[in-house]
């Protein structure tokens, strides 16, 4: 009932009249939050439905989204807002189920491997329980399936097997035909990512080749080589997927690019955004966030998302990454330049990803 209401003409009304705001979600929010975390407007929130152990240092986490979430294609990411000690944190995931799984019981999966030192994966395997909510982005990203089944090869190193995982499970589901051949890369057979899965899948689906690779176990090193290449039949003809730590996919990529294969059959999905090296010297200089009215100075390549939330704002964000535009924003003066490509904006009015965005003098942003 708080539901309806909560989205209807009327309460924006109310809100209207009591707060003079356009946004009564910020002030029903904390009570909706009381009654059913799932029920809150300002953020989709998702309950943690269960977690399993994969590996030593990794972990699933099935999460049920509030219905309003919008649903994903296989191979898309989400980022995961969790409160870790009062403190805001967000972070990129792929999804690790499919979307069968999401439309049949409204469940989704990402599947995490604890990063050492890292704030969130740690946080996550140690305190996420079933039960306890977080906050989940749409979903984003372009490493999609092709759209006419044709023959592909996957190269994957160790947790990069998650959104490959969704990829062949929903490849198979749907009968596609053309041969698939995967190249898994993991440093011994402990780390093996849903072994259970993948031999299921090779086992139900004629059309998928598993090779499982060792880099680090006694007496094998099994690094991805020309010889191991060689070994997948009409190679150059197949569509490439790669996903994993970037020294296997600079590796896949300049293997797969030394035998001619076109830069477009090569999809790859990172674990982070490739940067270029930035002139320090250019960097930093006044913010002015016109609409509210906070002014802030800043001092080398922090991002504007970095400097936005450090100046009390909370821009709409995902990734952080340079991939879902969900943090796009209007620079109405000023120059900055992007971090991804290195390259410097005009003076003018245009639309930024404020995540990659790094100011370079005084600037104006619409936020
Ligand atoms: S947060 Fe995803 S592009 Fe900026």
């Amino acid at each position: 009932m708080l539901a309806q209401l909560q989205t209807s003409g009327a309460v924006h009304w109310l809100g209207r009249q009591l707060f003079n705001r356009e946004d009564p979600a910020a002030f029903f929010d904390p009570l909706l939050e009381r009654i059913d975390p799932l029920l809150t407007r300002q953020t989709i929130r998702a309950r943690v439905i269960s977690v399993t152990d994969e590996t030593p240092d990794t972990k699933t986490f099935v999460l049920e989204p509030a219905g309003r979430w919008q649903g994903f294609r296989a191979g898309q990411h989400i980022a995961l807002t969790l409160e870790i000690n009062g403190v805001r944190r967000t972070r990129t995931f792929s999804l690790s189920g499919t979307p069968a799984q999401w439309r049949q019981n409204g469940t989704i999966a990402v599947t995490v491997k604890r990063i050492q030192g890292g704030q969130v994966t740690g946080w996550m395997h140690e305190c996420l329980e079933p039960g306890a909510t977080l906050s989940v982005s749409d979903a984003f990203g372009d490493f999609d399936i092709p759209d006419v089944a044709e023959p592909a090869i996957y190269i994957v190193g160790g947790s990069g097997i998650t959104p490959v995982l969704s990829h062949l499970e929903t490849m198979a589901a749907d009968g596609y035909r053309a041969p698939v051949t995967l190249l898994y890369y993991v440093r011994t057979h402990q780390d093996i990512i849903a072994r259970d899965r993948l031999e299921a899948l090779a086992q139900h689906w004629p059309a998928l080749a598993l090779k499982i690779f060792t880099t680090e176990e006694a007496g094998s090193d099994q690094r991805l080589n020309d010889h191991q290449l060689n070994q997948v039949p009409g190679l150059n003809a197949r569509r490439c997927f790669l996903c994993g730590p970037e020294g296997l996919m600079d590796l896949a990529g300049d293997l797969l690019h030394r035998r001619n294969i076109p830069e477009d059959r090569i999809h790859c999905t990172r674990f982070s955004a490739p940067t270029v090296e930035l002139d320090g010297d250019n960097l930093g200089g006044q913010v002015q966030f016109a609409k509210s009215g906070k002014q802030t100075e800043s001092l080398g390549d922090a991002s504007i998302l970095d400097i936005a939330e450090a100046s009390g704002l909370s821009p709409k964000h995902g990734c952080r990454m340079g991939i879902c535009h969900q943090c796009s924003c209007r620079k109405t003066s000023g120059t900055v330049v992007n971090r991804l490509t290195g390259k410097t904006s005009g003076q003018g009015e245009e639309t930024i990803q404020l995540c990659v965005s790094v100011p370079a003098g005084a600037v104006s942003i619409d936020l």
